[in-house]
């Protein structure tokens, strides 16, 4: 039996396959329930630090109402608030949350920052999103693709932009754990981390699915069952705009680009979107466009983390 009890979140590199999959399997019944009426408040007493450095529409809300509709206090706590590492050390931060909260979600800039909270607070620390990585996204983009296909091993995701920010590297990470098969399309300046992808390949291989970089949209996306994007600049990175837009211009994804998936294919964004440059409107807005449903799938996969690092579920 799976027991994520008192685990931290901070990259699905330190789950199994058949972890992920038992928190797949958990969103979609929280997903059920809720649909149903039903809330169990399997987080009652307990209280939940919402840490934002970077702003937040889906994963603040999502953590929000996942806390209320399990019964637990959530408590929002942006860069303003507290002084995490500037006038206090986040070791020292992260020992006061400990003492007061059953549980962290961290939104920043800094991975180790995210490590370094969960080391010492004690408590389970899940990654809302850093420069590196986005986990629990890629929880909600999974938890979407199955709902869609019925399955995931087997299926071609190509990731098509940015392929070095954050998204990418949780997607190509929780892809290579699933079994998907998975592509970076993006141009050879914007490729993800050698080691990384080295890391990925040797995951995927031991689910018999691959990785790949391709710096030609068009090959990449040939025979896609899903096409991913997200924003050409990060949070972060403002001031890279008119570079990144001349240099990811040839990998918007465009109707054009669409028709090279397979005909069955559909589209994801983590959101928000630009609509305009990484996608068009009229992919954005097509019959294939998942998106808001992935948004709403937020939820429930936030739900199901806190319900089982929290220990409540199998309940
Ligand atoms: N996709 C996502 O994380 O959205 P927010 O930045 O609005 O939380
Ligand atoms: N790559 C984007 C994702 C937003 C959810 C960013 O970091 O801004």
């Amino acid at each position: 039996m799976i027991d994520l009890t008192g685990r931290s979140l901070l990259s699905l590199r330190d789950f199994t396959k058949e972890e992920i999959l038992y928190l797949l399997d958990l969103s979609d019944r929280l997903k059920k329930e809720k649909k149903e009426g039903i809330y169990k408040k399997r987080l009652e007493n307990k209280n939940v630090a919402l840490i934002f450095e970077k702003s937040s529409t889906r994963t603040r809300c999502s953590f929000v109402v996942a806390c209320f509709d399990e019964g637990a206090h959530p408590e929002y706590l942006n860069r303003g608030d507290i002084q995490l590492g500037h006038k206090e050390t986040v070791e020292d931060t992260a020992r006061v949350l400990g003492r007061m909260f059953d549980a962290i979600e961290f939104r920043g800039f800094s991975q180790k920052h995210c490590a370094t909270l969960a080391k010492h607070s004690g408590v389970p620390v899940i990654n809302g999103l850093t420069d590196e990585e986005h986990p629990i996204q890629v929880l909600a983009d999974l938890m979407t693709i199955r709902e869609r296909f019925g399955t995931l091993g087997g299926l071609k995701l190509v990731f098509v932009g940015d392929g070095r920010n954050n998204v990418a590297n949780a997607l190509m990470i929780g892809a290579a754990k699933v079994g998907l098969d998975f592509v970076i399309a993006s141009p050879s300046e914007r490729f993800p981390d050698r080691e990384l992808v080295e890391e990925c390949t040797n995951y995927a291989k031991e689910n018999n699915s691959t990785i790949r970089l391709d710096d030609d949209a068009g090959r990449a996306v040939a025979g896609a069952d899903v096409v991913y994007t997200d924003v050409w600049v990060s949070m972060g990175e403002e001031g890279k705009e008119h570079e990144r837009a001349t240099l990811l211009r040839p990998y918007q994804v465009n109707r054009e680009l669409m028709s090279c998936a397979k005909e069955t294919a559909v589209f994801l964004h983590c959101l928000p979107a630009v609509r305009g440059y990484e996608v068009t409107e009229e992919v954005f807005e097509s019959a294939a466009s998942l998106v808001f449903d992935e948004a709403e799938n937020r939820l429930h996969t936030a739900k199901a983390v806190l319900v089982a690092l929290l220990g409540k579920g199998n309940l």
